[in-house]
């Protein structure tokens, strides 16, 4: 293994902290040959496996001399689909690696979660567990061989772009964790010419404020357990609830499934749901409206209610947009200010207001100033789409972008895209940075946003027309049929022909037949036994 001479080691005085220091070895390049071009990814979830396959994807004499690697602070493949270590759960402030659940299943069909042209194995269940999930993650990696680049263990604490809008690097300053030793954790630092950033968004919880949860916080009635308020990023066990009085705060995805595992163990849940929520079908909780406030004895609701024998609240209030290492204190790339009065064309860098991070390139590129677009790319921001094949969408743009960056439109047209975005948004009657990464208005669905991402690739003549959409047809039946496949597939398992429906489903188009076969089997059920029409809304995650 040889060190390239053309990368910066700054010695710091990380002794002080504790820290040994430590030089990466260069391992991707076969000999001492300077790379031209050095990329780093962050995160070995669905995002960061999305863009170093379609790295390789490029020909061989595009990415000649790229050099690419991958960290992950985390033990394996997966991201939240990796269940937490063994031990204890970290308590708050700390928080867990992963928002995984033992009784986690997906709420869409498997057929619709994977990346293109690789399937799940023969006879998964239509709504895997969470092991499948993880899994199919780790043999994709094996499959396309991409194991050698990956870092595990290693943590980016600080990115840091040592140049300007033309050119420059990043500063990457990595914690690497020894497997098996004793802490202290090496700090090792390096440069990259690109960063591709793919933590996900699911790691970070938004707590809202309430008044008086102090009060009631220390104000547990005697002989009762003691008052609690979590986020669900904590949420594990519902048999921990038993014979408890919860509220369930929220009806996305985690509030939902709390609903439903929580109301078969407490003794009454609660769910408290904003106007437009639905309560969650199935579940057996009694339906409130927001919380106002606590006072010592009580949780107080807007409607005037209020609970006074309330143990536990479990908040599906969702999570924060949050990138530590690109933000202050560790890196001035990425403001952090929910309360923001920038825009998208007056922000003088990135900003998070938590739900958003602007200005950015169709949710991929960094439009902020004094950093080249193409040096700053995001895997997986949108909200509200089917990961793996959206992720293969943006990593074809970030590839052959990084191949080629006069594929991108200039910045100045890059930013009148977004306001254009923004413009409809608000003319749909939406706010841009509430909305943010949510792909929620009628002209960008999940699958619409694909395939513009796709179809700008072709119309610039960086691949070759095919005169077909990227996203397939079953892919948006699977989707929008979500639901209904949810309840024939639990009709199937109850009936126990589960197994039956799977045989011989292998290839895409066979998984394609039975969603559909499956969809007709149940929408003939539904109509014979007058089973009124669900609104099959589009799919919400937290
Ligand atoms: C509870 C839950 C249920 C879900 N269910 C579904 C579902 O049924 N269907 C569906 O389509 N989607 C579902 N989703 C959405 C899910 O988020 C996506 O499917 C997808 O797995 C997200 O992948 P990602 O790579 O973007 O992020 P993640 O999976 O979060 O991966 C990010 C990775 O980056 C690593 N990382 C972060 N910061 C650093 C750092 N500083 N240094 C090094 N590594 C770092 C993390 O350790 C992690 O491994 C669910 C999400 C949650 C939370
Ligand atoms: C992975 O590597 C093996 C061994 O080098 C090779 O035979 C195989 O074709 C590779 N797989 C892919 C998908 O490139
Ligand atoms: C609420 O409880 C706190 C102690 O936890 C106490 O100081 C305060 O006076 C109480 N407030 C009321 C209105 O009873
Ligand atoms: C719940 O309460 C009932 C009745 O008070 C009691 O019999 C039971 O053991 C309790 N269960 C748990 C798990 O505490
Ligand atoms: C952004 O803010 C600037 C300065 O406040 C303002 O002039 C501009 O019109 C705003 N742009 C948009 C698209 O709202
Ligand atoms: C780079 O992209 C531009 C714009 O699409 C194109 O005109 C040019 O030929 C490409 N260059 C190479 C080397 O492919």
């Amino acid at each position: 293994m040889v060190r390239l001479a053309s990368f910066t080691f700054v010695v710091l005085p990380l002794a002080a902290l504790g820290y040994e220091q430590h030089q990466e070895p260069f391992s991707a390049l076969p000999d001492a040959k300077t790379p031209s071009k050095s990329i780093a990814i962050v995160g070995a979830g669905s995002g960061g496996l999305a863009i170093l396959k379609t790295i390789f994807d490029l020909p061989e004499d595009v990415r000649d001399g790229w050099e690419v690697v991958l960290y992950e602070q985390r033990r394996d493949v997966g991201g939240v689909w990796l269940p937490d270590p063994p031990g204890p759960l970290p308590r708050p402030p700390k928080l867990p690696e992963s928002p995984l659940y033992p009784l986690l299943h997906t709420n869409t069909p498997h057929p619709t979660m994977t990346y293109p042209g690789f399937t799940y194995p023969p006879f998964t269940p239509l709504f895997p567990s969470h092991e499948y999930v993880q899994q199919y993650h780790a043999d994709y990696a094996e499959h396309y061989n991409l194991t050698e680049y990956l870092r595990f263990h290693h943590k980016i604490l600080a990115a840091n772009w040592v140049g300007d809008s033309v050119g420059g690097k990043w500063d990457l300053e990595i914690e690497v964790q020894q497997p098996h030793g004793p802490p202290p954790p090496r700090i090792s630092r390096r440069s990259f010419d690109h960063l591709i950033v793919a933590n996900g968004h699911n790691h970070y919880p938004h707590v809202p404020h309430w008044d008086g949860t102090e009060g009631w916080l220390a104000n547990t009635p005697p002989d009762t357990p003691k008052r609690e308020i979590v986020h669900s990023i904590y949420y594990r066990d519902p048999a921990r609830y038993a014979n408890r009085t919860i509220v369930i705060v929220g009806a996305g995805a985690s509030g939902r499934d709390a609903a439903l595992q929580v109301g078969q163990t407490a003794r009454v849940a609660y769910q408290s749901l904003t106007p437009t929520n639905e309560p969650t079908p199935g579940a057996k909780v009694v339906p409130k409206p927001r919380i106002a406030y606590f006072t010592n004895a009580s949780v107080v609701f807007e409607d005037g209610t209020s609970l006074d024998d309330v143990d536990s609240l479990i908040l599906g209030t969702g999570y924060h947009f949050h990138i530590p290492f690109l933000s202050p204190p560790h890196s001035s790339v990425l403001s952090v200010d929910p309360h923001t009065t920038f825009n998208s064309t007056s922000a003088p860098s990135l900003i998070t207001n938590l739900r958003y991070i602007f200005p950015t390139h169709k949710h991929i590129f960094s439009l902020a100033p004094g950093i080249p677009p193409t040096a700053l790319a995001f895997v997986g921001l949108p909200v509200l789409v089917a990961n793996c094949p959206s992720d293969i969408a943006q990593s074809l743009l970030i590839a052959h972008a990084l191949a080629n960056s006069s594929v991108l439109p200039n910045h100045a047209q890059m930013l009148q895209e977004l306001v254009e975005r923004e413009d409809k948004l608000r003319a749909a009657g939406l706010d841009p940075y509430y909305v943010g990464h949510r792909l929620v208005a009628e002209s960008e669905s999940d699958q619409d946003y694909q395939d513009g991402v796709v179809q700008y690739l072709k119309d610039v003549g960086a691949i070759p027309e095919d005169g077909k959409k990227f996203v397939e047809p079953w892919r948006r039946l699977g989707r929008g049929k979500a639901r209904l496949l949810a309840r024939a597939w639990q009709r199937a398992v109850q009936l126990g022909v589960d197994r039956e429906w799977l045989e011989g489903a292998q290839t895409e188009e066979e998984w394609a037949d039975v969603m559909e076969r499956l969809v007709e089997w149940q929408e003939a059920y539904e109509e014979e036994h007058g089973i009124p029409e669900f609104e099959d809304q589009s799919v919400w995650y937290l």
